[in-house]
């Protein structure tokens, strides 16, 4: 967090022409367009920062979430997440990240009710999940679900607008896991099951997805639910930037969201709890764990469900899920991955390969679990992260749109290409 004593000047010397600069520090960043004030000759372009996976570089100033990785810190509007998980739900959180505060008791009991007024999708929408393959990955259908919301939600293109833009924003978080199940209940051949408006948010998941019948046990909708509440937001993660970037050319926010599910479903990303169960898989049983282990450390393998950019301490939503997980196995039985999620968790983290890059399991280690002993196969555990990504990406969509500093998003680059050259005739190569 900034404080004032990381605000000052920074004076800079340019060894190639002996010129001194100043530059303002305000909360302990330099504004990198001030660089380009730093040039050797007229028709220099002046100096740029190269800053390849963007890892020393803040692209906004964002009031939402606040991760200190050294100290294993997490907060939604300076609320620790160990007190919302304890305390809070997921639509409650969701509220507080969009709209800044927590809810009154009659502002949640509407947003309650808007959202749960918003679950049902077009029929349109199942009409193309159906035209899907049986087999057809249900993110890559939940990505082009959002696509088709933008065609059926015209006036979403209105960004500076309310209604409309709340409109959006509210349908995101509703109508997520409807196609979610949607496809899901597509991939086992079976019709949608519509959402209830009577039910809470996390209920209607799991009975959209296994049917009008099936009644939870109460204990697993609140582990659910607290699972949503710490996938919420992570400000700046690869597809919360990539609703920022694809939002700032102006697009409505479901095309924006849409990206922002195509990152998602990358393998380093949201896809490594999927990853996880795989691995598990394949080390199949306790004992195989060592050999799995020196596989890693030969860079046979990635231990998947380890590491993460910012936290090089630990992960504070492991610590919280990992408690989820064993309310979870006290209703559905232990789950014999679970043994050897646990076996490769402690060998990890006393090995010497681990401990000096501060690899500890994040927070997808134990959530593939939870879902798996939920019953919900591997395929759907990215869309079960897309929704509780949900708020945070509306959320810090809408921020980006309110920042009179945003513009197009738009990189620079260093060129290390051929130099002018002059085109030669496919004969001649
Ligand atoms: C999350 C992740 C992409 C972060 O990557 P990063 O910040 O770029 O970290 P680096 O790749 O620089 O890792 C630093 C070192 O640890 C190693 N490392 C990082 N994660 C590792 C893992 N899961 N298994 C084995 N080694 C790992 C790297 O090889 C590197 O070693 P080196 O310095 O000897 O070359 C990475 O840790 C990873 O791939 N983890 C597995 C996937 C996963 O769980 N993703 C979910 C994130 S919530």
């Amino acid at each position: 967090m900034s404080t004032e004593a990381q605000d000052g000047t920074l004076t800079v010397t340019d060894n190639r022409t002996g010129q001194t600069y100043e530059f303002a520090i305000t909360d302990g960043t330099i504004r990198a367009t001030e660089l380009r004030n730093i040039r050797v000759s007229d028709d220099d372009f002046g100096l740029m920062t190269y800053d390849p996976a963007f890892m020393n570089t803040a692209s906004c100033r964002s009031a939402i979430t606040y991760l200190d990785g050294d100290n294993g810190v997490l907060r939604y509007r300076g609320y620790p997440i160990e007190q919302l998980a304890e305390k809070s739900t997921f639509l409650e959180v969701a509220w507080l990240l969009i709209h800044g505060e927590l809810p009154t008791a009659a502002e949640l009991t509407q947003f309650t009710k808007d959202i749960a007024d918003r679950m049902s999708v077009d029929p349109s929408v199942e009409a193309a999940v159906k035209a899907y393959r049986k087999d057809a990955h249900p993110m890559g259908v939940l990505e082009a679900g959002f696509g088709q919301l933008s065609t059926l939600y015209p006036e979403a293109k209105e960004i500076e607008s309310d209604p409309e833009r709340m409109d959006a924003l509210y349908n995101t978080i509703a109508k997520m896991p409807t196609i979610g199940g949607v496809a899901f209940r597509h991939n086992q051949g079976k019709d949608s099951v519509a959402p209830d408006p009577s039910l809470d948010y996390s209920t209607n998941i799991l009975k959209m997805f296994f049917g009008a019948d099936y009644e939870p046990d109460p204990r697993l909708v609140r582990a659910l639910d607290i699972l949503l509440i710490l996938h919420a937001d992570h400000e700046q993660n690869c597809s919360t930037s990539t609703v920022r970037s694809v939002g700032s050319s102006q697009v409505d926010p479901y095309s924006a969201v849409a990206a922002g599910i195509a990152a998602l479903y990358g393998p380093l990303h949201g896809g490594a709890n999927e990853a996880v169960l795989v691995m598990l898989r394949e080390i199949g049983s306790k004992e195989n764990v060592p050999e799995f282990v020196e596989k890693v450390k030969n860079r046979e393998a990635l231990l998947m469900g380890f590491g993460h950019r910012v936290y090089k301490n630990y992960d504070p939503r492991a610590t919280i899920i990992k408690k989820a997980c064993d309310d979870v196995f006290e209703v559905t039985g232990v789950n014999p991955l679970l043994e050897i999620a646990v076996e490769l968790e402690s060998v990890a983290l006393n090995d010497e390969f681990f401990i000096q890059r501060k690899l500890y399991p994040n927070v997808d280690f134990y959530s593939g679990l939870i879902y798996e002993a939920l019953g919900i196969p591997s395929e759907m555990f990215t869309v079960m992260f897309a929704i509780g990504r949900a708020p945070g990406w509306v959320a810090q969509w809408l921020e980006m749109i309110n920042d009179k500093e945003q513009k197009i998003s738009r990189p620079r680059q260093v060129y290390v290409g051929p130099d002018e050259r002059d085109y030669v005739d496919v004969g001649s190569r």
